[in-house]
Formats: C-alpha cells, sequence, structure tokens
C-alpha cells in the first residue's frame, strides 16, 4: 500500500547497455511534463501483484519529457527485474510512482566525489548529470567487472570525460576507498553499489576521519541481519494514549495499519523511506537501510524497525 501517486507511463524505449541490464524510457501518454525530481531520487515500479519495486532515475533532472531508468536482471532476485525485462517492452505501459528522494545532492558541498558499483551507478548518472549542467567540481568512479558489464558506460564516458574514473576487477585493481584519504573541507562523497563495496566505503572513510554526514550511501536491498529474532514489545500512541501490542512475528507497521492507522509504505523492507514516523521514550532496534544515523534519535521505519520492550510514537 502507498500513499505516493502513481501515474501509468508509457515505455518509449528499451535499450540494453549490458547484457544483463536495460535501460527503460518512459513517457506521459497525454502530458508534455512529467513531475520534477533532483538527482538521486527513485521511482516506486508497481509489479501486477502489487508489490512495489524501488529503481533510481537516471536520466537528466532537467529533462521533464521523461524518465530514464536502468533496470538488472536479476536471475536469482525477488523476480520483479525478470517481469520488467520481459514484460516493459516498448508501448507497454507501467505503474510507476512520483520520484522520492532520499539520496540527494548535498547543497553548498565544494566537490562531489561519486562512487557506484555495477547497477548501483544509477543515481549517481543523475548526480553527474546534474553536477556537469552547473559545472560543479566531481569525480564519478564506476565499479564493475568489466567494461561490457559497465551498465551506462558509453553516456557517463561521454557526460564525464575524465571526470569518470573505471575500476574494472577482471583487468585491474578494485576500487580501494583508502585513495580517497582524509577528509577535505567541503568534500561530499556519495555511494551505492553492493553491500560489500558500500560497507567497505564506510568503513575505510570511518577510520580517515570522514564525517558520517559527509559520506551518502543509497542501498536496494534490505539489512542482512538474518540472526535477528523479533521480541514483542508494546507502542504507545501520543496522540490517543492508545497501547497497541506489536507481537513477535508481526510488524509494527501492520499492527498500526490493523488498528486503524492509515500508514503510508511502499517496499515494506525497509528501504525506501515512505513510512517513516517519529518516537521518544523508548529504544529503538533499527533495521532499515535508509534513515540517517543522525535522524534515528527521533524518527524510525516501522515497517521494519522494531522497539525494547516499549516505545512512544508520534502518532
Ligand atoms: S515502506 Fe519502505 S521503508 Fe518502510
Amino acid at each position: 500500500m502507498s500513499t505516493r501517486i502513481v501515474m501509468k507511463l508509457r515505455v518509449a524505449e528499451s535499450v540494453a547497455t549490458t547484457p544483463e541490464v536495460v535501460r527503460l524510457t518512459f513517457v506521459h501518454p497525454q502530458r508534455p511534463e512529467l513531475p520534477a525530481w533532483e538527482a538521486g531520487a527513485h521511482v516506486d515500479l508497481r509489479l501486477p501483484d502489487g508489490r512495489t519495486r524501488q529503481y533510481s532515475l537516471c536520466g537528466d533532472p532537467a529533462d521533464r519529457s521523461r524518465y530514464v531508468l536502468a533496470i538488472k536482471r536479476e536471475d536469482a532476485g525477488r523476480g520483479g527485474s525478470l517481469w520488467t525485462h520481459a514484460n516493459l517492452t516498448p508501448g507497454a505501459v507501467a505503474h510507476v510512482s512520483h520520484p522520492r528522494n532520499n539520496f540527494g545532492l548535498a547543497p553548498g558541498a565544494r566537490r562531489h566525489i561519486l562512487i557506484g558499483g555495477g547497477i548501483g551507478v544509477t543515481p549517481l548518472a543523475a548526480m553527474a548529470r546534474s553536477l556537469a549542467a552547473r559545472g560543479a567540481d566531481y569525480t564519478l568512479h564506476l565499479c564493475a567487472r568489466s567494461a561490457g558489464q559497465a551498465p551506462l558506460l558509453a553516456e557517463l564516458q561521454a557526460l564525464c570525460g575524465d571526470r569518470l574514473r573505471c575500476w574494472f576487477s577482471a583487468d585491474g585493481p578494485r576500487f580501494d576507498p583508502a585513495i580517497l584519504g582524509a577528509p577535505e573541507d567541503g568534500v561530499h562523497l556519495y555511494a551505492c553499489g553492493p553491500q560489500r563495496l558500500t560497507d567497505a566505503v564506510q568503513a575505510t572513510l570511518g577510520r580517515a576521519g570522514w564525517p558520517a554526514e559527509r559520506v551518502h550511501v543509497e542501498h536496494f536491498a534490505p539489512i542482512d541481519d538474518a540472526d535477528f529474532k523479533p521480541e514483542p514489545f508494546d507502542a504507545l500512541i501520543a496522540s490517543t494514549g492508545e497501547v497497541v501490542h506489536v507481537p513477535a512475528d508481526t510488524s509494527l507497521l501492520e499492527v498500526l495499519r490493523r488498528r486503524g492507522f492509515a500508514m503510508p509504505s511502499s517496499c515494506e523492507i525497509g528501504v525506501c523511506g515512505s513510512c517513516e514516523c517519529g518516537y521518544r521514550d523508548g529504544t529503538v532496534i533499527h533495521r532499515d537501510v535508509v534513515l540517517p544515523l543522525v535522524r534515528r534519535q527521533d524518527r524510525m521505519m516501522p515497517c521494519v524497525s522494531r522497539a525494547r520492550v516499549n516505545v512512544t510514537l508520534e502518532l
């Protein structure tokens, strides 16, 4: 379930950019312009069974006539990309939400370092287009196994020129975040890609003294915590004084819905940020990958996050 507005868009073009990645262009069948967005934003693509998948917009934010997505076929995934590759051919109609941005460029930054691993380069491609258009200082590190498996490579080469640095592990060294060295004033870093890459970036830069608020990471996979054992807890609703019990096998989001709260949601796996709500007076076990550390003191994602014993919700 989602409160985000969903549009029916037509697939105008479908181009394979690697053997596994298709670049899809969507337009509105009647309107010349789509809702505005900024680099780093994603949309929800709704599947026939009602579930959604989140994909970053990788086109030019200044071009309101189209949305462009690059989608990798994940043979061992949850099925969304396989359906997309098989069905979203030119002329097909897809249900696409208005964009949402959890991964925007930092305003006022002096320089931007973009690090994309594989299909994780998609939000960074939009960032590079924005930064290039405004003449900003940036470098894009593109990590892939080989040139043939690097999504959007030709267009990024044309766009970025010598601001693009490619790291193809089949041909040479892997990207090592240690090359970024110590933090410099006004420099922000953005990373998106496989968890081993984003974990290495965060750990290495943390050791090098980079402030967490200048290292921005986007995830599209849920947290990997198979050993987590959910416990029951109680949630007090601040506005009404009502207490709701959350059993171990049910999410807080689900319990709130059953009690009549109109909670927005989209991914329901802690990656999109749609269900965010406020809390106080409790210890929350954050299990999402979207909420920045600096906001975890009083905000949570009830689709996956839980509390120890009890919590008060700002609802
Ligand atoms: S619904 Fe996506 S983070 Fe909760």
